[in-house]
């Protein structure tokens, strides 16, 4: 099982840290770890946040853990020398175009929710994002016009084929949970979205079990804080699923306990080749003073092991791990507590 290790910039290495542990405490046999520069640490190294043996390294392994990237240091330079570049190349380039991410509840955290607790109690939902199209990889620039207006452009749209794979990854889902799939759009507005319904709608047809509704983007806002237990399996574009996946994290109590799957179509001998990485940022304002809660970190771990490695029975046990020490009252201080990274880690490692 050959993982590469993109570890990045900020509070990135001190969770993987954790993470690893976790890994190393399961005792699987034949695990490989390769080590690489990404984000701001690779442009600081190799004058490239995503380098060219990063890259190949990915491209050889049967997994991707990856911890954050994001570095004020080199905000200032031209985009696609930024951090931010790693992580979209890598998406690009390994074709991951279906993003999971899962929100539930932990026992315990209802206070924490931004939510009242009997509304937070309810939410156990599965935002599957797409991750390859949409206004995020279109044409874009900042031209001037005729009259010497500058003026920012960025190209929305999705060709029917993007649209079909991620939803069928998303039925697929919902098939796999309470069978109920809601699909998020601007058809009111865009014809992106327009598109992108009609193909759902055509989609369903291969999923007569599961019970399809649609919901604009500013609808599905707002009933993510009205009641999101009516949720199960969410499907939407690119730039609608990063806002509403970061909404949802608040709704659960904190972002630094939400973890991701990206998935491609590659299939490797044990599954399907896969990056992970915890939904939230490099947090530059607490890197290197060991408070990170490495939870999200550890739980794209425990995603790893059942996309990527055929490992449900590992992956659970961790998952489980992670929400006893939650139960118990491990948590940092996203969570309002004292536990430091390494001693989150540490409780998880002995909960396994
Ligand atoms: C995410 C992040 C990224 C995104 C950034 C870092 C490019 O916000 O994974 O949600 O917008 O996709
Ligand atoms: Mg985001």
């Amino acid at each position: 099982m050959k993982i590469a290790v993109l570890a990045g910039d900020g509070i990135g290495p001190e969770i993987m840290v954790e993470a690893l542990k976790v890994l190393d405490a399961l005792r699987l046999p034949e695990v490989t770890l390769w080590q690489g520069d990404v984000g701001g640490i690779g442009y600081h190294r190799h004058g490239h946040p995503l380098p060219p043996e990063t890259l190949e390294m990915t491209k050889a392994a049967d997994a991707v853990l990856f911890g954050a990237v994001g570095d004020p240091t080199c905000d200032t330079l031209e985009r696609h020398l930024r951090p931010e570049q790693a992580i979209l190349g890598l998406r690009q380039a390994l074709g991951l175009f279906a993003n999971l991410r899962p929100a539930q509840m932990f026992a315990g955290l209802e206070d924490l929710s931004a939510l009242r607790p009997e509304i937070s109690r309810t939410i156990d939902l599965l935002i599957v994002r797409e991750l390859n199209g949409d206004v995020y990889f279109g044409e874009k620039a900042i031209r001037t016009l005729d009259d010497g207006r500058r003026q920012g452009f960025d190209f929305m749209s999705y060709a029917e084929d993007e649209v079909r794979r991620i939803a069928h990854v998303a039925f697929r889902a919902a098939q796999g949970r309470q069978k109920k799939l809601t699909s998020v759009d601007k058809a009111n507005v865009l014809e992106t979205s327009q598109l992108w319904r009609d193909v759902v709608i055509e989609v369903a047809k291969d999923y007569p079990d599961v019970q399809l509704s649609h919901m604009y983007v500013d609808n599905a806002a707002m009933q993510l804080v009205r009641d999101p237990g009516q949720f199960d399996v969410v499907v939407t574009g690119n730039l609608f699923g990063d806002i509403l996946s970061d909404q949802a994290s608040m709704c659960v109590g904190s972002i630094g306990l939400l973890a991701s799957a990206s998935l491609g179509e590659t299939q490797t001998q044990f599954g399907t080749k896969g990056l992970y990485e915890p939904i939230h940022g490099s947090a530059p304002d607490i890197a290197g003073q060991g408070k990170a809660n490495p939870m999200a970190m550890i739980l794209s771990a425990a995603m790893m092991l059942r996309h990527s490695f055929g490992r449900e029975a590992e992956a659970v046990r961790i998952e489980t791990a992670v929400a006893k020490a939650l139960a118990d009252g491990i948590k940092g201080a996203d969570l309002g507590g004292t536990a430091g990274t390494s001693q989150v880690g540490d409780a998880v490692v002995a909960r396994l």
